[in-house]
């Protein structure tokens, strides 16, 4: 495999010559309509090379890095003026027989605020080809790349690292709020995808080689954002850098979450996706706790999704190509001998916070949780931080009930009461809770003025109940309230 390096100069033409073309998430959309970019997402290109065939510099650089067809150089010329050459000399381009071919991708990606680029390695699998995925392969933007990306908390900070950064997705979103960002690999190929990333966008970003925290050995970081290779598998089948490592079962994300204390400034905030074994014979959120009690870091674990051995085998032999071929069920049959013989019950997977709070007493709830999810959790992140940072009795604060909480009254038209009330969370976590009266009362009258206490108590004098016996009633519901987001710290 060639070396994927380019000089600035040309790097810098290509984002030029990109930009020029439209050839951004935008673009691309606009380009396609929105039914052929559906089948993209299916990984089918027919429907998007018909409404690519109109020979623009931006179909040209959809069909040649989006589709993986084969373009014809005048067109690929047209688009990227006097380029073709010196990306084929860095290992972007294949040019032969008057015909160009990408080697790597180029994928247009966003937010709201951005057009950015990241440079990975070409899909596998398109139009229902045999997945074939080398032991380098740099992976695109995944599900997990995004689940990531909302889960990470956005406010401003001076220094963060994306561990494991692959394409370089991560850091492009860090360098948005982090005056310097380091992100780190060990896979050579994405070390240099990452560095064209970075320069494609004109971000400095600090990429370096090595595992785990090797590359940043005595250095602190006020955010660490990680999507490693979680993925727990046999040690003695082929491995996918972008999925694996030589560290056994989940060993990996222990090693993650036991050394984020080293490398956290006070108040800093270490983010994880990852994925964890549920012990045969034990409770996995035990497991969790016991890796992260020597941290003494504050702890938010959600657990996603519990999945079973037979779904998490099958779904990981799909995604290295071993469905539909030779020794496929030799595979899968090895791979749960080994859980058996692990003593794996199922997989756990979802989304470590960690922080350092320098508490005597930690924060941690870990917890399951697989309702709906709706735009950035980070906000929601960030209450938690917040709401842990309130000390003392849970009825002595004024707490403000969540500016996206909305609520449901039900019952029979008419009637004098509802007969059922529930509340639900608009954004990030879509909890949903059902509630009473006394409850829905005190969620309506938290506007940070009165505590808690106070609002329970006029709750009760209006009702005719005893204020102090209604508040001990409810004082471990406020507290629920306030773990799961209704309520959250009131900044007075
Ligand atoms: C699942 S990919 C994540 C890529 C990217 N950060 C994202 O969010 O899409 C995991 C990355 O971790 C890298 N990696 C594998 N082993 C590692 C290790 N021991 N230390 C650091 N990174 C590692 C892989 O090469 C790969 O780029």
């Amino acid at each position: 495999m060639s070396r994927l390096l380019l000089p600035t100069d040309v790097t810098d033409r290509l984002a030029d010559a990109l930009r020029a073309a439209s050839f951004t998430a935008g673009g691309v959309h606009a380009l396609l309509g929105p039914s052929a970019h559906a089948a993209l997402g299916r990984n089918e290109t027919t429907p998007a090379a018909r409404a690519a065939a109109g020979g623009s510099p931006l179909a040209a650089l959809v069909s040649l890095f989006t589709l993986q067809r084969p373009v014809a150089r005048p067109h690929v010329d047209a688009a990227l003026p006097g380029l073709v050459d010196p990306l084929a000399a860095g290992g972007l381009l294949a040019v032969s027989g008057g015909e160009v071919r990408a080697r790597v991708d180029v994928r247009p990606y966003g937010d709201e605020d951005h057009d950015w680029w990241v440079v990975c390695d070409l899909t596998p699998g398109l139009d229902a080809t045999p997945v074939e995925v080398g032991p380098e392969h740099v992976l695109g933007i995944s599900e997990a790349s995004s689940s990531l990306a909302r889960l990470v908390t956005r406010r401003p900070v001076g220094r963060a690292l994306d561990l494991g950064t692959g394409c370089g997705v991560q850091a492009l979103h860090l360098a948005q709020h982090a005056r310097e960002v380091v992100a780190t690999d060990v896979n050579p190929r994405a070390l240099a995808m990452a560095r064209l990333t970075a320069r494609l966008n004109g971000l400095e970003i600090d990429v370096r080689d090595g595992s785990l925290y090797e590359p940043v050995a005595g250095e602190r970081f006020d955010l660490i954002a990680s999507n490693p290779p979680f993925v727990v598998s046999p040690p003695d089948g082929d491995r996918l850098v972008y999925r694996e490592t030589d560290f056994v079962g989940d060993d990996v994300v222990r090693r993650l979450v036991a050394g984020a204390g080293d490398h956290l400034t006070d108040g800093g905030v270490c983010q994880l996706l990852a994925s964890w074994v549920h012990p045969a014979d034990g409770s996995w959120q035990d497991r969790l706790a016991a890796w992260i009690e020597p941290t003494g870091l504050d702890a938010w674990v959600l657990e996603r999704e519990e999945v079973d051995l037979e779904s998490y085998a099958e779904m990981w032999l799909a995604d290295s190509g071993h469905r539909g071929r030779p020794g496929y069920t030799a595979a899968y049959d090895r791979w749960l001998a080994w859980f058996a013989d692990q003593g794996i019950g199922a997989m756990g997977f979802g989304w470590i916070t960690l922080r350092r709070a320098g508490r005597t007493t930690p924060a941690v709830r870990i917890e399951a949780w697989d309702g709906q999810v709706a735009g950035p959790v980070g906000p929601a992140v960030l209450r938690w931080s917040e709401a842990t940072d309130v000390e003392g009795d849970v009825l002595d604060h004024p707490w403000v009930t969540a500016p996206d909480l909305v609520q449901h009254t039900w019952g029979a038209p008419g009637a004098e009461d509802p007969a059922v009330i529930t509340v639900r969370l608009q954004e990030g976590l879509r909890r949903e809770r059902r509630v009473d009266t006394v409850t829905a009362g005190l969620l309506s009258a938290s506007d940070g003025d009165l505590t808690a206490g106070q609002v329970v108590g006029a709750i009760a004098t209006l009702l005719d109940l005893d204020p102090e016996t209604l508040k001990a009633e409810r004082r471990a519901e406020v507290a629920d309230l306030v773990a799961e987001g209704f309520l959250v710290a009131s900044r007075r």
